[in-house]
């Protein structure tokens, strides 16, 4: 049960904390989101791809596998920085934008 708590508060008290950081930081969307409060949801989602709250996992896997060409053995402890990853322009990624979030106002009522 203490897990579970820890798995549920953290999360939801930190990507709370980051996307109130990330309109803090961006004057435009925070405009943008003041006059249509409907996008409420894709700032929050845009600060969970963005700011990752969970910023890596770990895996280890049950047979031998490559990441992006790099062998892993089976057995091996990988760590994968998913916070790194939602951030990498190497892979295109786009920054914080919650006002070109996929979707519509309508789905987030
Ligand atoms: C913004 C909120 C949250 C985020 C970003 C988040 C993120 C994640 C991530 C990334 C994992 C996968 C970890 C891994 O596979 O290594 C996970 C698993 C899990 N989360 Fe969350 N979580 C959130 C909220 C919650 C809440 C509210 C609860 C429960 C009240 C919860 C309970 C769990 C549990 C039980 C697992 C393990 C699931 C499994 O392994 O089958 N999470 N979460």
């Amino acid at each position: 049960m203490r897990s579970l708590l820890g798995a549920g508060i953290d999360t939801t008290i930190h990507s709370i904390a980051q996307t109130l950081h990330a309109l803090a930081t961006h004057p435009a969307e925070y405009a943008e989101l003041v006059a249509d409060p409907r996008r409420a949801k894709f700032a929050y989602e845009e600060a969970l791809r963005f700011e990752s709250v969970v910023r890596q996992n770990y895996r280890t896997p049950s047979r031998d596998s490559e990441i992006g060409g790099i062998p892993i053995r089976e057995g091996q402890k990988v760590m994968l920085l998913v916070g790194s990853a939602n951030q990498a322009p190497s892979a295109g990624v786009r920054p914080w934008t919650p006002s070109t979030s996929t979707g519509s106002p309508a789905e987030a009522t």
